[in-house]
C-alpha cells in the first residue's frame, strides 16, 4: 500500500529540510507497457502528487522537482505538450486546494517562453500559495548552466564588481530557500543534468534505478535512512 496514515509517518528531523527529485523514466515505464511516453509522464504526475504528500507528512520543509528542463524543448510535441498540460492542470488543482495543501509554490527557469496567460497563471499560483508552509519548488524551463548565467546578469546590473557567495545564491532561483540536503534521482542514471549545479555543493545524493512513477514511500523511508548514515563533513572534520 503507498500510504501510510499520517500519524504512522516517521518524521524526518532538521538535518533533512530539502529534498530534490530527479524524476527520471516515466517514458521506460510506460514502454515496458506498451504504452506511449505521454502515460508515463501521466502516471509521473500522480505518483509527483503521492511523494509530495508522503514527504510533506514525514516534515520534508523544502522539496523541489525538475519537471522540465531548458533541454527536454528537443522532444517530440506531443510529448512536450503532454507534460506541460499536465503541469497546468496540476497548477489548476494546487491553486483551488491551496488551504488544504498548505503548499508555497515556487517556479524555477526562464518563465519569459511561456505565452503571458500562462505565465500570469504561474504568478497568480505563486501568489496565492506565497503564505502556506510547505515550499514546492517545480523547475519548469530550468538549465542550471541558465541559472548561473541569468544571476550574472542580475548581479552585473546591480553596478557592483565584487560578489560574495551569498550575492550569487541570492540571484539564483532558489533565492527563497536553502541548499538541498538531499538530492534523488530516479531512472538508474547517475548524473545531475543540469540540475541545481551551485545549489548541489554539499547535497547527499542517492541514485535508484526504480522509475518514477514507482517511488513508492518504503523506498523514500530507505532513502532517508541512508542520508541519516551519512557524515556530513562540509570539507571539516568528524566531530
Ligand atoms: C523524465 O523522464 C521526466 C520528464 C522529462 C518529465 C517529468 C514530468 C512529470 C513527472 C509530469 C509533470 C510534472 C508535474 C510536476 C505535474 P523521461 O521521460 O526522460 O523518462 P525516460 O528516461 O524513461 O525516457
Amino acid at each position: 500500500m503507498f500510504f501510510k496514515k499520517k500519524e504512522t509517518v516517521k518524521a524526518v528531523d532538521e538535518r533533512l529540510k530539502h529534498v530534490a527529485f530527479i524524476m527520471d523514466g516515466n517514458g521506460r515505464w510506460a514502454k515496458k507497457r506498451s504504452m506511449p511516453r505521454e502515460f508515463g509522464h501521466i502516471n509521473g504526475a500522480k505518483n509527483f502528487k503521492k511523494v509530495i504528500r508522503y514527504c510533506g507528512d514525514k516534515g520534508v520543509k523544502i522539496i523541489t522537482v525538475y519537471a522540465f528542463s531548458t533541454e527536454n524543448w528537443k522532444r517530440p510535441k506531443n510529448e512536450v505538450d503532454a507534460i506541460m498540460n499536465l503541469l497546468s492542470d496540476y497548477i489548476d488543482d494546487a491553486v483551488a486546494m491551496v488551504d488544504e495543501n498548505n503548499i508555497q509554490l515556487h517556479f524555477l527557469g526562464d518563465m519569459s517562453i511561456f505565452p503571458p496567460k500562462t505565465q500570469e497563471k504561474i504568478k497568480n499560483a505563486e501568489a496565492v500559495s506565497a503564505d502556506k508552509e510547505l515550499v514546492l519548488n517545480i523547475a519548469l524551463n530550468y538549465g542550471s548552466r541558465a541559472e548561473i548565467a541569468h544571476a550574472c546578469e542580475v548581479l552585473a546590473a546591480s553596478g557592483k564588481t565584487k560578489f560574495t557567495e551569498e550575492d550569487v545564491a541570492g540571484a539564483l532561483y532558489t533565492s527563497h530557500c536553502d541548499d538541498p540536503d538531499l538530492i534523488v534521482r530516479t531512472g538508474g542514471d547517475i548524473r545531475l543534468s543540469n540540475f541545481l549545479l551551485w545549489q548541489a555543493a554539499y547535497a547527499e545524493f542517492y541514485f535508484t534505478d526504480t522509475l518514477w512513477p514507482d517511488l513508492d514511500e518504503r523506498e523514500i523511508d530507505k532513502i532517508i535512512d541512508d542520508f541519516y548514515s551519512r557524515k556530513r563533513r562540509y570539507g571539516g572534520l568528524d566531530k
